[in-house]
């Protein structure tokens, strides 16, 4: 099929690269002519595993080509429309892109057109699409418009496409539905090659859910909000396990053993990030306000949220006493691992916290520091995790990359000044940590530092002595303490 993807964003040129390679006629179109131009040349302007290889090969195959938004209205007969929706200073999602693209198409398309909303909108933004399509409408256009809802993961999306759990297509006409299947045929029979897996996880059936353009709408706000209330709630739970002296991944372990619980989306650590959940979280609040709904639960989410960062410096506090003076090495920005992207990514906004108290920082991300560099031009950036370690008080990990996981230890002893290892993200254990010297302290567990334990600036209340279970796991062997000056 013809189709046009309007927005070469994270969405917009992801969706596009994959629906040329299971076959279809892509022009992928963005406003920003020196995005064009780099597209053009070949290169990407964002990182993201395997999008690379896919672009290349559909460019030189002349199945996908980057284009203004005005010749892709006018070519593609299915439209994606993929274009930013940032929050606006009350929290609402800013739609006026996606109406300049509606405004574009009843104007300027003929014949018929399948609008399909792929950006993350309000409910009835559908409706509203399609009463402006009909008021712009000067050519005689016949159109529908769909909402089909991405629940790609940055760092994923290319193995999410292909590896769908569900496909929602939201429609109000028979002949929208039946496009739409032709559209994702390839993806819902797998008769296509997942370009991710060499051996592919084993094929399910993808539930495909048709239902009308408002329950679609809803169904993204409510996936992301709830997701980032499962995260905010095991963070509370994380809280509660560093006061009474439990151990956040059991309980996680023993919560998600529940099928009705699960274990994904259980990992505590310095909050959610990125421009999906924080940005859509407020703007389902907005959208239940304006509805007469209460949804205080979700205003909860947010605030126990932006507590993190907060908790995280105060657990480096209560460490290193002083920040003035002291050298922080700093290993990960972007806001999850396997991406460039440091929009609203908490490694940010712990940074600034601690460069306000005065620290030095010596920092390091596989792939985000150009973006970083950007937003914290007072920093050093380093060419590896054991650089920014160099001569550092304490090593403060904030995103779990891969290549971290693995740690020399040797050569981490040698370099920092402090064997201190604050980790946001719990990606060691403690005696591993507590055998080569260091003081390990992570999230939602007791700390293993040999200091009083005093819990951080969490919210709770320490838990009496007499109520706290005796820890007896390996983890709470002595350490060294670093030293503080
Ligand atoms: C999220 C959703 O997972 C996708 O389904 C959706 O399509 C996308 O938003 C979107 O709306 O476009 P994404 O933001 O790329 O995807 O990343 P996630 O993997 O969902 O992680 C979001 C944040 O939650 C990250 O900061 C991550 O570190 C944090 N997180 C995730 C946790 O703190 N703990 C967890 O257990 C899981």
């Amino acid at each position: 099929m013809q189709i046009s993807v309007i927005g070469a964003g994270y969405v917009g040129l992801t969706t596009a690269a994959c629906l040329a390679e299971i076959g279809h006629q892509v022009l992928c179109a963005d406003s920003d002519l020196d995005k064009l131009k780099e597209l053009n040349a070949g290169r990407l302007p964002f990182f993201e595993p395997h999008l690379d290889a896919l672009v290349k090969r559909n460019t030189a195959s002349g199945r996908l080509q980057f284009t203004s938004p005005a010749e892709a209205i006018e070519q593609g007969i299915a439209i994606f429309i993929c274009v930013g929706t940032p929050p606006l200073e009350n929290g609402e999602a800013d739609l006026s892109a996606i109406e300049s693209v509606a405004r574009t198409i009843a104007s300027s398309a003929r014949g018929y057109r399948l609008v399909i909303e792929k950006s993350t909108v309000p409910v009835q933004t559908a409706k509203r699409l399609w009463k402006h399509l009909s008021i712009y409408n000067v050519t005689g256009l016949e159109f529908d418009v769909v909402s089909n809802p991405e629940f790609l993961r940055e760092g994923s999306a290319v193995g999410d496409f292909f590896h769908p759990d569900r496909i929602v297509i939201g429609a109000e006409s028979p002949r929208a539905v039946a496009l739409m299947k032709e559209i994702y045929r390839p993806v819902l029979t797998s008769q296509t090659t997942c370009p991710v897996h060499s051996q592919c996880p084993s094929s399910h059936e993808i539930p495909l859910i048709v239902t009308d353009t408002n329950s679609a709408e809803l169904v993204k706000h409510a996936s992301n909000s709830f997701l980032a209330m499962k995260i905010s709630f095991i963070n509370l739970v994380a809280d509660a396990c560093e006061a009474a002296g439990a151990d956040i991944a059991k309980v996680a372990e023993g919560m998600g053993s529940d099928k009705r619980i699960g274990q994904s989306f259980l990992n505590p650590g310095i909050g959610f990030g990125g421009f999906c959940f924080p940005k859509d979280l407020q703007a389902f609040v907005r959208i239940g306000e304006k509805l007469g709904c209460d949804f205080s639960l979700l205003k909860e989410v947010e605030k126990i949220n932006l507590r993190r960062a907060d908790q995280f410096v105060a657990k480096v506090k209560k460490e290193l006493w002083v920040l003035r003076g002291k050298t922080l090495a700093i290993w990960g920005l972007a806001f999850k691992p396997d991406t460039d992207d440091v929009r609203f990514a908490p490694a940010l906004n712990i940074v600034r916290r601690l460069l306000a108290e005065g620290a030095s920082i010596r920092a390091y991300d596989p792939q985000a520091m150009e973006k970083a560099k950007e937003e914290l031009p007072g920093i050093t950036y380093c060419l590896s995790h054991y650089e920014a370690a160099q001569g550092a008080d304490a090593v403060l990990v904030l995103t779990e990359w891969n290549e971290f996981r693995n740690l020399d230890w040797d050569t981490l002893s040698r370099t920092v000044a402090h064997p201190l290892l604050i980790d946001g993200r719990n990606l060691y254990h403690a005696d591993e940590a507590a055998a080569h010297g260091f003081a390990y302290i992570c999230i939602g567990k007791e700390p293993h530092a040999g200091t009083d334990h005093v819990p951080a600036a969490n919210g709770c209340e320490p838990a009496p002595a007499d109520t706290v279970s005796p820890v007896t796991s390996a983890s709470s062997q002595p350490v060294s303490v670093p030293a503080v000056s």
